[in-house]
């Protein structure tokens, strides 16, 4: 039995040595170590030694065993060494070819100015507010001094829902919004961005678009406070040479009013096809808040002034970057909102 063990250990060994691939060798393993493998059987045989033999034999089956196991182990492993080296003499990647480019992606024009427009503002120490997109009849109209029936209505027909709610068609209501929340207090100086709503369509005006509100309340505060903020901003937003002009409008919540032009960025003032000749470029519409706007929102015009202005982010983003149709804002094609790619 001794001699046989020896002789079964040394086979298996030898088999394990010379196995070619992984399957073979679980075969080998099988057929030595398994539940009828010939290790397996010799130790089955115990029984048959004589009692003080029998610890002997036990040892050198164990012995046998872990020898056994230890070859097909290492056989494995140069096996699967062996395998791996091939499959890399084999590989034939080239890494010197392109790889999958994903386009990136970057920020609206819009959302890019109307940030810029922000963060003009928020220099000079305005706070930014957000209005609701559906407004009621009040805060759209009557708080902003626009009776039933005023004219000044006609300009802004809009788009109701049943009741007195509508999508609002400027962002002035924020300014009576605001005047609530502060309960009196002063000063306010907010600024309100967001999207409203008019019946036009065509190249130069959407029927969504953009606005951003401006109100500042204080004492003593005068159109030349108006004026010289608006000139900040428009320096800062279409150079430092830029110049403002005030020329007298009609807002119904603002008395005087005014709508603010910008001296011409391309000619410089001398005339152009941008400014149609006139050197000047209308940017947005703004006055002083008017008496009674502020009462309706309790606040007493006697003791305070304040101004107001609303701008367009369009037509901001159109002058400033020379486009000439409002519907290529909102048609979403990448090869057009790609060419102010600033993340
Ligand atoms: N709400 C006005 C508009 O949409 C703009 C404006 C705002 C005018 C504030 C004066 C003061 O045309």
């Amino acid at each position: 039995m001794w001699d046989k063990l020896t002789e079964i250990q040394a086979k298996a060994e030898e088999a394990a040595a010379s196995c070619q691939d992984l399957a073979s060798l679980t075969e080998i393993k099988v057929a030595y170590l398994g539940k009828k493998g010939e290790i397996t059987q010799i130790s089955k045989m115990m029984g048959k030694v004589s009692p003080e033999e029998r610890p002997r034999l036990g040892q050198a089956v164990n012995q046998a065993k872990q020898k056994v196991e230890a070859a097909i182990q290492r056989r494995m492993d140069e096996l699967k060494e062996a395998a791996l080296q091939q499959s890399l003499a084999e590989e034939t990647a080239d890494v010197t070819l392109p790889g999958t480019v994903f386009p990136a992606g970057s920020l609206h024009i819009l959302t890019i100015v109307r940030r810029e427009i922000e963060d003009i503002f928020t220099g000079m120490g305005y706070t930014i507010m957000e209005g609701s997109q559906v407004e009621t009849d009040y805060y759209n109209f009557e708080a902003l001094n626009i009776p039933k029936d005023h004219p000044a209505r006609d300009m802004q027909d809009s788009f109701y829902f049943s009741g007195n709610l509508l999508l609002r068609t400027h962002t002035s209501p924020a300014q009576a919004h605001a005047m609530e929340q502060m309960q009196g207090q002063y000063p306010v100086k907010i600024i309100a961005p967001g999207v409203v709503y008019r019946r036009d369509d065509d190249a130069t005006h959407s029927p969504m678009f953009h606005q951003v509100e401006g109100l500042l309340l204080d004492e003593h505060v005068t159109m030349g406070d108006l004026k010289g903020t608006l000139r900040a901003f428009a320096q800062q937003m279409f150079g430092a040479e830029r110049q403002i002009r005030l020329r007298p409008s009609f807002f119904p919540f603002t008395e005087p009013s005014a709508e603010v032009d910008v001296s011409c960025f391309a000619c410089g003032g001398a005339g152009c096809r941008l400014c149609k000749g006139s050197g000047w470029i209308e940017i947005l519409g703004s006055g002083m808040v008017h008496p009674h706007v502020l009462e309706m929102s309790g606040y007493d015009p006697q003791k305070l002034t304040g101004f107001a202005f609303g701008m367009g982010v369009e037509r901001i983003a159109m002058l400033k970057y020379g486009i000439t149709d409002m519907r290529l804002l909102f048609d979403n094609d990448v090869r057009f909102l790609s060419g102010f790619g600033r993340a």
